[in-house]
């Protein structure tokens, strides 16, 4: 395979993908936010790729955080937001309707905001008003730039004092190792990366993760479906096992049933034994299973090294299905009729900012 034409740009995004977490969560150290007891709730909203940093986020300070944490991947916000919440959206084009329209109305209710995008209304909104934010580099695709967002969101929220997520020196080697062993070469690689997208690419996959490994497995779903151009569908661990089982075990198999599953070391053992019995499960009806795993310690650690194999397969199947995995123009196409039809307008004057020429 030459993926050096095809994929090229992704792979480029993806060539800094650990320094890029660190540069981002470093930077956004930085900024100047409300302390822990200036507020009582945090809300962290945005969309696709922009919105996947805060589900990580949450699920990695859940067990953690003096403060709730809500993520909100819509226009509306909660009842509770009030001046005592923290409002931090996340937009990469800055442009996104329901995390405008979100923001609008965390600054009617009176909200501290804060906001991470490269560009667009939200930047323009966070200037004019001095809000604290964090910018990040232009020109990647939204998806290309999670390492940034992720870590400018784990920089804001380790400086309010949430938690702590800064990337623990012990993992960096093994995220190194991995790193380097997913690099495309051009020919015979058999990382794991390249060797899932081998059967990914004929399938319909469902990715089935847990605890903090459940935001990866949405983050896997979403890359096959924007990168790969597939349907996926991610399933969490308990709560499949209580629903989804069922299907798993009732027979034939389908053409394109592919179970993957994200394990991590020192698992609790429900947890393991809910892994093995979906494997058993599946595999009874002849389902194929590929399992990725970590060797990372700590849950930060073991999320960056799974993102990292989910991102370069779903990559790598785009380019074994010869297809270019970063156009995404459906999206595009939504997006310009919503700008007639949707919420945007309304959102940029409740802003007071002005309309797009
Ligand atoms: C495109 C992508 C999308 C966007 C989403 C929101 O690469 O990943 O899921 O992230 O449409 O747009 P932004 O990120 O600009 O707020």
């Amino acid at each position: 395979m030459n993926p050096t034409v095809l994929g090229a740009d992704m792979f480029q995004a993806m060539s800094t993908y650990v320094k890029d977490y660190q540069d981002a969560f470093k930077a956004a150290a930085k900024v100047v936010l409300p302390s822990v007891d200036q507020i009582d709730h945090v809300v962290l909203t945005g969309m696709g790729g922009s919105g996947i940093g805060a589900t990580l986020v949450e699920a990695l300070l859940r067990d953690s955080s003096p403060r709730p944490i809500v993520v909100v991947k819509d226009y509306h916000l909660p009842k509770f937001v009030n001046k005592r919440s923290l409002v931090i959206a996340t937009s990469y084009s800055g442009e996104t309707e329901e995390t405008l329209y979100g923001v609008a109305l965390a600054k009617e209710r009176g909200a501290q905001i804060a906001a991470i995008a490269s560009g667009g209304a939200l930047l323009d909104f966070a200037n004019a008003k001095k809000l604290p934010h964090a910018p990040v580099p232009r020109n990647r695709q939204p998806r290309a730039a999670l390492p940034l967002l992720f870590g400018s969101l784990a920089g804001m929220v380790s400086t309010i004092g949430l938690g702590n997520l800064a990337l623990a020196g012990e993992d960096e080697t093994t995220l190194s190792n991995r790193h380097l062993s997913l690099q495309p070469r051009l020919a015979g690689a058999g990382d794991d990366a390249l060797r899932f997208a081998e059967q990914i690419r004929h399938s319909r996959p469902v990715i089935v993760g847990e605890a903090h490994l459940w935001p990866v497995a949405q983050r896997w779903k979403a890359q096959f479906n924007e990168n790969s151009k597939i349907f996926a569908r991610a399933e969490p661990i308990p709560e499949m096992n209580h629903n989804d089982l069922v299907a798993w075990a009732h027979g034939p198999r389908e053409k394109g049933d592919l179970l993957i599953q994200l394990r991590r070391p020192r698992e609790p053992n429900e947890v393991r034994a809910r892994f093995e019995f979906l494997a058993t499960t599946a595999k009874e009806r002849g389902v194929p299973i590929l399992t990725s795993d970590t060797q990372c310690r700590t849950p930060l650690g073991q999320c960056l090294d799974q993102l990292m194999v989910g991102d370069y397969a779903s990559v790598y199947t785009a380019v074994l299905r010869n297809v270019d995995p970063t156009p995404v123009e459906i999206i595009g196409s939504l997006k310009k009729r919503l700008q007639e039809q949707g919420l945007a307008k309304e959102a940029r004057k409740r802003l007071g900012l002005p309309s797009p020429s």
